[in-house]
């Protein structure tokens, strides 16, 4: 089967049934699979053959001490620098096992079978891996692309909806960054649709994919335009480190919705395509006020690990399918946030 996109000419991305790629892509090879807790008890009968390793769930546990007994694990096992990684599940088992894969033994051959929505338009793509230190979000990684990824959205069906929801937020993100045709499509359907009409997903899934390797291949190493992908997170992440309220999607839903009446306040983004933004958020359930205030975002803005040293890269829609990076002053940020309208 060829697969849907190559990412830098390495890594092949399937939006396909894993149960029709795995084999093929796998014969032959020493394979362990890492997965995590859920994953493990929701689909005890996939991959039977192989040696499993299980790593518990959250994201507390993305950690260098998981790393590490992956690491063992594997040592323990007899994986050799011939060995196979497959991870099985949503981000945080790629992100973790791919950076176990890319450090064992210098470096093993690894893939990825994407279990959850955000991890398939998302976390999966692109060679980021890494884990946290100390709390903070993927400070130890490296970009090593895996050799392949599945996206199979037949798994998408277990997934709670709040994590389905989760994931719709990255997808809407790609589809102003790079794709108004996708950004329409998901105008024209609704939550329930895109929860039960399989090929509906597929096709949603496959254009957010797209948008994510089209980026990635002009810019694997964020120099500049794979920062459009952080539309909406840099308020998100302030709104995860000061609440528990929301979970990363849901947050970056309220950043995106901040964004974009800063661009029109400055004049960026016209006031009907901010509604536009605006509407599809909230149709698709989303709640749109951050359960922190404004000022306290801004003050935490400041100490993420992506402002460059006192300017931070704010990505501004300028347009439905364009979006720009701009390079701020914090006390810039600070004004532009809180003009009144
Ligand atoms: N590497 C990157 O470029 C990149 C990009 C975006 C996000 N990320 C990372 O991704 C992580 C978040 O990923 P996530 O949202 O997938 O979280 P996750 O991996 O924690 O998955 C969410 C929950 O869903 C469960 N789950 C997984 N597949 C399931 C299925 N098919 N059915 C039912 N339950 C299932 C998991 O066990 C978990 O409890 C964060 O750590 C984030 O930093 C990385
Ligand atoms: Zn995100």
């Amino acid at each position: 089967m060829n697969p849907d996109f190559t990412v830098r000419n390495t890594s092949r991305v399937y939006v396909a049934r894993a149960e029709e790629l795995l084999p093929q892509r796998l014969c032959g090879e020493q394979v362990f699979v890492v997965t995590d807790e859920v994953v493990e008890a929701l689909y005890p009968d996939l991959l039977p053959h192989y040696p499993h390793i299980c790593i518990p769930c959250g994201e507390q546990h993305k950690t260098l001490t998981t790393v590490e007994s992956i690491h063992r694990r594997l040592l323990a096992l007899g994986a050799d620098r011939k060995s196979f990684l497959l991870a099985v599940g949503g981000g945080i088992v790629t992100d973790t096992a791919g950076f176990a894969a890319s450090t064992y033994m210098r470096g093993i051959r690894f893939g990825f079978l994407s279990t959850t929505l955000l991890g398939q338009v998302d976390a999966s793509v692109g060679g980021k891996n890494g884990v946290n230190v100390d709390g903070y979000k993927n400070m130890a990684g490296t970009f090593t692309q895996p050799e392949f990824v599945v996206c199979d959205t037949t798994m998408l069906r277990t997934l709670p909806e709040r994590e389905f929801r989760a994931g719709l937020a990255e997808v809407v993100k790609s589809a102003i960054i790079a794709d108004p045709n996708l950004f329409e499509r998901l105008e024209q359907t609704s939550f329930t649709q895109l929860r039960s009409d399989e090929a509906l997903l597929e096709q949603v899934v496959r254009a957010a994919v797209g948008v994510k390797v089209a980026i990635v291949e002009r810019d694997e190493r964020e120099a500049g335009e794979r920062r459009l992908l952080n539309l909406g997170h840099t308020l998100a992440h302030a709104i995860e480190k000061c609440s528990h309220a929301m979970n990363h999607g849901e947050a970056v839903a309220v950043g995106m919705r901040l964004v974009a009446d800063c661009a029109v306040r400055g004049a960026w983004l016209s006031a009907a395509e901010r509604n536009r933004i605006c509407g599809l958020l909230t149709r698709l359930g989303f709640v749109l006020e951050s359960p922190v205030g404004l000022d306290r975002l801004l003050a935490e803005v400041g100490k993420d690990k992506k402002s460059d040293g006192e300017s931070i890269h704010l990505i501004v829609p300028h347009a439905i399918g364009h979006c720009e990076v701009h390079t701020l002053e914090k006390e810039a940020l600070q004004t532009l946030f809180k003009q009144d309208k």
